[in-house]
Formats: structure tokens, C-alpha cells, sequence
């Protein structure tokens, strides 16, 4: 098994989280690793499609070229996010292209998400995935069931989408797809939503979301895997914390960095550097998460 697909094991086990953080402007990465190094935490770097599309990450490479400057092995490990069978303007990319380029930049786990496709072609797609990442032992995530806010539609009514559960993970479908496709890891629908992205959109103070725990602890005793919160920024506390209980073992966090490294960007990089520093100290403090580092890799 590979050191992440281990680490990741191990949060579960001790009920502890990976946060992953999105990095859609290179000059992030410098301060979101420093963080985690005086803080001895133990968190993912990590880039999805749409931050080189729509933001300044510029392409996978350039962001693994950065992670080779400032990335730690004892805190850190470098993760592809999203990258989308359709993506939320509803187009198809060459997924394997955008996958393959990532393994051969030395990413040490991917994610690959086929969740606006139907049960049928999104296991199809994941095993396709899976069978090339596993040659060479990088642990895959996926995705099943609608974590909405990507969209460039917007989202419903936030109320009316976690009361009617619309779009949340099956748990049966759930099963089936962990046995067909052999992922490691599953970012599951329960209530969280991700950040809006569009230009018009992406300033706005996201929902306070909720979380059906009853739901994720139904998915984490059929499926006994690691799973992936999306929709990491503005989730309320108690939720997320509990959900550390119940299987969550990777946690994604984007919107509550990138909106303060925005909003003085204009002004000074290095002053918009210090807002992301001092961001993660609070997240790392919010979440409890000083020393995991530490009590993971010598656990595992
Ligand atoms: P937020 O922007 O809501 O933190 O979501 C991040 C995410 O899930 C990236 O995959």
C-alpha cells in the first residue's frame, strides 16, 4: 500500500482528517504548506482541473513543479481534485489525457469524477481510472452522488435540497460501486455544497451548510472505505467534526483560502500570502488538527 492510501487509513482509524487544500493560484501553496509545517499537520496540496481552466494554476505540471520547491514529505502529499468526465459547463474532457499527465508529474493520489454521468458509465469511467493509477500502487478517489456549486446554473434552495436529501449518495449504489471499480477512496453527497466558481459568483459568503450523519454513518459501515468530504469552507462545526466519527477521513477546503488571497492579490502578493497563512492557523485551530502529522505517521 502506498504512504498516502496509509495516511489516509489512519485519519479514519483515529477518527482524525486529511484536509486537502485547493490551490488555484501558485503563490498559495508556499503559505498553506508553511502552516501546516510549524503546526506539525498532516494535509494534501491539491489542484483541481477547473483552477487551471478558470483560475491561475496555470496546468498540473506547473503545480507540481511548485509543490517540488515548497512541499514537505512529513506533512504534506500532493492529490489531484476533480477532474471531471463532464464538467459543470456540461462538457466532456479527455479525462485519461488530464490523468495520465498528472501520474507521470508525480502526483501521488488522483481524484476522478464521473458523478454527473449515470451509475452505469460512472463505474465504467472509474475503473478505467483505477487500472492505471493501480500499476503503479496511487490511490484513486471518487465520486458518487451530486455535490452541487460548481455548477455554472447555481445551486437550489440550500434548505429545500438537504431536507429532501435530493442527490445525496445511495447507499446501495454506493456498495456496488466500491466493489466494481476497486477506488480507494469515495467523496460521498450529504449535505455539504462546494464554493461558487463564476467569475459573478465566486465572492459571495458561502451557505452554512449541514450534514446528514445519519446518512454518512449508513455509507460508512456498508462501504468500510475512507471517504471525502467536498465543500470543505462554511460547513458548521458540530456537523463536521461528527463526521470525523463517521468515515470521513479527507476533507476539502478551497473557497475559505482562496477568498482572502483575492482580495489583496491586486495589492501585494505577500500580503495575500500572510491572509492564507494566517487562514490555515485558524482552520488548523478550528479543526483541531496541530500534531496530526506527528500521531499519523508514527501510527501507521
Ligand atoms: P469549498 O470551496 O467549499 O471549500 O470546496 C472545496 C472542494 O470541495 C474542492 O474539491
Amino acid at each position: 500500500m502506498s504512504h498516502i492510501a496509509e495516511v489516509m487509513k489512519m485519519a479514519k482509524k483515529v477518527h482524525t482528517v486529511l484536509p486537502a487544500f485547493n490551490i488555484p493560484y501558485i503563490p498559495m501553496m508556499e503559505p498553506v504548506v508553511r502552516a501546516l509545517e510549524e503546526k506539525n499537520t498532516f494535509g494534501l496540496i491539491t489542484v483541481a482541473r477547473l483552477e487551471w481552466v478558470k483560475f491561475e494554476s496555470k496546468s498540473q505540471e506547473d503545480i507540481a513543479s511548485e509543490y517540488r520547491r515548497v512541499g514537505n514529505p512529513e506533512c504534506t502529499s500532493l492529490h489531484l481534485d476533480h477532474i471531471p468526465v463532464i464538467d459543470e459547463d456540461h462538457l466532456r474532457i479527455d479525462y485519461m489525457s488530464d490523468i495520465s499527465k498528472a501520474l507521470d508529474a508525480g502526483y501521488s493520489s488522483v481524484m476522478i469524477d464521473g458523478s454527473r454521468l449515470n451509475l452505469e458509465e460512472n463505474i465504467k469511467a472509474v475503473r478505467e481510472v483505477v487500472e492505471l493509477a493501480h500499476k503503479t500502487d496511487v490511490p484513486v478517489e471518487a465520486e458518487l452522488g451530486a455535490v452541487m456549486g460548481h455548477e455554472s446554473d447555481g445551486i437550489p434552495d440550500y434548505d429545500e435540497l438537504f431536507e429532501s436529501g435530493k442527490g445525496f449518495t445511495d447507499v446501495k449504489e454506493a456498495q456496488r460501486f466500491v466493489k466494481e471499480t476497486g477506488v480507494d477512496w469515495l467523496s460521498v453527497a450529504v449535505g455539504s455544497v462546494h464554493g461558487a466558481i463564476t467569475a459573478s459568483a465566486r465572492k459571495q459568503k458561502k451557505v452554512t451548510a449541514r450534514l446528514n450523519i445519519e446518512h454518512l454513518q449508513m455509507l460508512d459501515e456498508a462501504l468500510q472505505i475512507p471517504l471525502v468530504l467536498h465543500g470543505g469552507s462554511g460547513i458548521a462545526l458540530p456537523y463536521l467534526k461528527d463526521s470525523f466519527n463517521h468515515g470521513i477521513a479527507k476533507l476539502n477546503i478551497a473557497t475559505d483560502i482562496r477568498q482572502p488571497y483575492e482580495a489583496l492579490k491586486d495589492t501585494s502578493i505577500k500580503q495575500a500570502q500572510n491572509a492564507v497563512y494566517e487562514t490555515m492557523l485558524e482552520i488548523i485551530n478550528r479543526l483541531n488538527l496541530e500534531g496530526s502529522a506527528e500521531k499519523l505517521l508514527r501510527r501507521k
